[in-house]
């Protein structure tokens, strides 16, 4: 479990956690009618290596890229390819993980190319909000169903699902730790947060049905009806009732 207590580890992961944040901030500008997505992954090697990082994601569990870039109705873990461009009217969400002294920080935005359509722009922003709102739901003494509550409500009472096959996570000196964070749930069931717990929150959410699909790439995951999705990803730490958004 991801729980940081000592000062030093803090700073570790706070930094790890502003890097993740600079990557997306310069891939979000990058992104633009023509680019394919491999470019996109070669920036994020590049940014976070000028800011003494490993990607996070790159061999983990084999994944051949330090980005995850997934388009329309890929819903997460597209790989990148320099055959994949991006359109305009496109919603390309991306990725990132970075680890630096000991530590991980993971994040993920969904970004509106050029003149996107009216549902894209419902979906992603009530992704948004259902990401606010999860985190919102990380007060210390509250449960981790509480989050997916707060998250599966809102995204619902929108006329979108939430992806039940892959949830948020515990992160810390591992990308991955204990407790899973789903984006569904009921209030005050699940485990129970306490100060310095380290939580991906990351609502996954889809413009119609709730089932995925799994591409024989062994990666990219989809919508089962095609429509399209959004994600929206923050590691946060629990700190009384106002969690740490470390990757604002
Ligand atoms: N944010 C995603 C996650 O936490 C990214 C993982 S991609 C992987 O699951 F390649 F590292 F698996
Ligand atoms: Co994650």
């Amino acid at each position: 479990m991801g729980i940081v207590t000592l000062k030093r580890d803090v700073a570790a992961v706070r930094e790890s956690c502003r890097i993740v944040r600079k990557v997306l901030t310069e891939l979000a500008q990058f992104i633009e009618p023509g680019v394919t997505t491999a470019e996109i992954d070669v920036l994020g090697r590049k940014v976070l290596k000028a800011e003494g990082a490993v990607p996070s994601f790159l061999n983990y569990h084999g994944y051949p890229a330090a980005v995850c870039v997934s388009i329309n109705h890929e819903v997460v873990h597209g790989i990148p390819s320099a055959d994949r461009v991006v359109k305009d009217g496109d919603i390309v969400s991306i990725d990132v993980g970075a680890y630096k002294d000991g530590f991980h920080g993971d994040a993920a935005d969904t970004v509106m190319v050029g003149s996107v359509s009216q549902l894209s722009r419902k979906l992603v922003e009530v992704t948004y909000e259902a990401r606010n709102l999860g985190i919102a739901a990380a007060v210390s003494g509250n449960h981790v169903g509480d989050i997916g509550h707060a998250v599966q409500t809102y995204v619902e009472a929108n006329g979108f699902s939430v992806v039940y096959r892959l949830v948020g996570h515990g992160i810390g000196k591992n990308l991955h730790e204990k407790p899973k964070v789903p984006n569904y749930g009921k209030a005050g069931k699940g485990m129970r947060l306490s100060d310095g717990l380290l939580l991906a929150i990351e609502p996954m959410v889809n413009g119609g049905a709730a089932e995925v699909r799994f591409l024989k790439d062994g990666w990219t995951v989809v919508t089962g009806d095609g429509t399209l999705s959004a994600h929206a990803e923050n590691t946060i730490m629990v700190n009384g009732s106002r969690p740490e958004v470390l990757t604002a």
